[in-house]
C-alpha cells in the first residue's frame, strides 16, 4: 500500500520519536494522547528537538515548518479514521494494547496497516484481539527512535505478505534500516540485549563497581557507545524490567528474570531518565 498519512497512538518518548521520524519523512503524521496537554508536551518536544536541528545546520527552518505542519495531535481514536498505517506506542501491557487495538480495527479503515511498537509482548497475542489479524505487524523502534537507525518488522503467526511489505516500505521511506524478522519472545534485538544488560546489573553488585564505573568500563572496554546503567535509564527501569520478565515468562531463562535490584528501583519510583532519578540523577 501507498502510505501517505501515519498515526501514532501514545506519545511518550518513544511514540514521540516515531511521530518526529516520520513528519521528518514527509508523511501526515496523527498522534493520539489521553489528553490534549500530553499532546501538546509531544509536539513541543519534537518541536525542540528540530529546533535543535535547525540550529545545528542539519534542517532549514522551512523544512522545520513543514514537518511540524504534518503533525496534527488528537485524543480521539477517531482521528485515525484516515490513516494508512498506525503504529503503537501504549503502555507495555498485554491487555491495555489488546484493547487498543479492538478499538483501532473499529476506527481504522480495513485496509489500514496495524503495528505494535512493543519490546517483548507477543505481536501474534495482541493480533489475536482483533479480527482481522493479517494486517497486525510488529515495528518495534529503539530509543531513541530518531537517532537509532534500526526497525524490527516482525512477522506474526497470521500477518500478511501485503503488510509486511508495506511496513518494510514505510521503514525504508523513513531512511531507517529494516531487519524483517519472526514473532519471537523479544525478537531479534532484546532477545540478546535484555539478558546482557541484567547481567552488567548483576556485575554491578558481584565486583562491587560504581555505576559509573561500570559504564566506564564498558564504553571503553567494550566499545558500547553508552554504559549499561546509562542505557538501562535511557530505555526506562519499568520497561526494562517488563520486558526482563516479559522474556523470562515465556523463555524460562535465569538470565531473562530481572535482577531484584531493579525491581526495588521499579517499585521505589526510581525508573530512570523520565522519573529524573535511577542509577544516575537527571535535572
Ligand atoms: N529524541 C529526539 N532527538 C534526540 C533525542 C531524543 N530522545 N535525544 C537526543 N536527540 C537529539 C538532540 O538534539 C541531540 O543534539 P543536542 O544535544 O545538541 O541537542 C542529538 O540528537 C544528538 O544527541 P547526542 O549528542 O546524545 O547523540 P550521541 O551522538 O551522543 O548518540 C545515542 C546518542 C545515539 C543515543 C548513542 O549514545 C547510542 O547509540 N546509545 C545506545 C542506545 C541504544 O542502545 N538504544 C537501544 C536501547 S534498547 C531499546 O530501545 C529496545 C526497547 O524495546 C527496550
Amino acid at each position: 500500500m501507498d502510505v501517505q498519512r501515519i498515526g501514532v497512538v501514545g506519545l511518550g518518548a518513544m511514540g514521540a520519536g516515531i511521530a518526529q521520524v516520520a513528519t521528518e519523512a514527509g508523511f501526515d503524521v496523527v498522534g493520539r494522547e489521553v489528553t490534549a496537554d500530553l499532546g501538546d508536551a509531544a509536539t513541543a518536544r519534537i518541536g525542540h528537538f528540530l529546533t535543535r536541528k535547525v540550529e545545528k545546520g542539519q534542517r532549514t527552518e522551512e523544512e522545520r515548518a513543514a514537518a511540524m505542519s504534518r503533525l496534527t495531535t488528537t485524543t480521539d481514536l477517531s482521528g485515525l479514521a484516515d490513516c494508512d498505517l498506525v503504529v503503537e506506542a501504549i503502555v507495555e501491557e498485554l491487555g491495555a494494547k489488546r484493547e487498543l487495538f479492538e478499538e483501532l480495527e473499529r476506527v481504522c479503515r480495513p485496509d489500514a496497516v496495524l503495528a505494535t511498537n512493543t519490546s517483548a509482548l507477543s505481536v501474534t497475542e495482541i493480533a489475536a484481539a482483533t479480527t482481522s489479524p493479517e494486517r497486525v505487524v510488529g515495528m518495534h523502534f529503539f530509543n531513541p527512535a530518531p537517532l537509532m537507525p534500526l526497525v524490527e518488522v516482525v512477522r506474526a503467526e497470521l500477518s500478511s505478505d501485503d503488510a509486511v511489505a508495506t511496513a518494510l516500505g514505510v521503514v525504508e521511506r523513513l531512511g531507517k534500516v529494516a531487519v524483517p524478522c519472526h514473532d519471537t519472545p523479544g525478537f531479534v534485538v532484546n532477545r540478546i540485549l535484555i539478558p546482557l544488560l541484567n547481567d552488567c546489573v548483576r556485575a554491578l553488585d558481584e565486583a562491587r563497581v560504581t555505576p559509573e564505573a561500570l559504564d566506564a568500563a564498558m564504553t571503553n572496554g567494550a566499545g558500547w557507545p553508552m554504559g549499561p546503567c546509562t542505557l538501562v535509564d535511557l530505555v526506562g527501569i519499568d520497561v526494562h524490567v517488563h520486558a526482563s520478565e516479559a522474556l523470562y515468562e515465556k523463555l524460562r531463562e535465569p538470565r531473562m528474570a530481572p535482577p531484584p535490584r531493579l525491581v526495588a528501583m521499579r517499585n521505589a519510583g526510581l525508573l530512570g531518565r523520565k522519573s529524573g532519578r535511577g542509577f544516575y540523577t537527571y535535572t
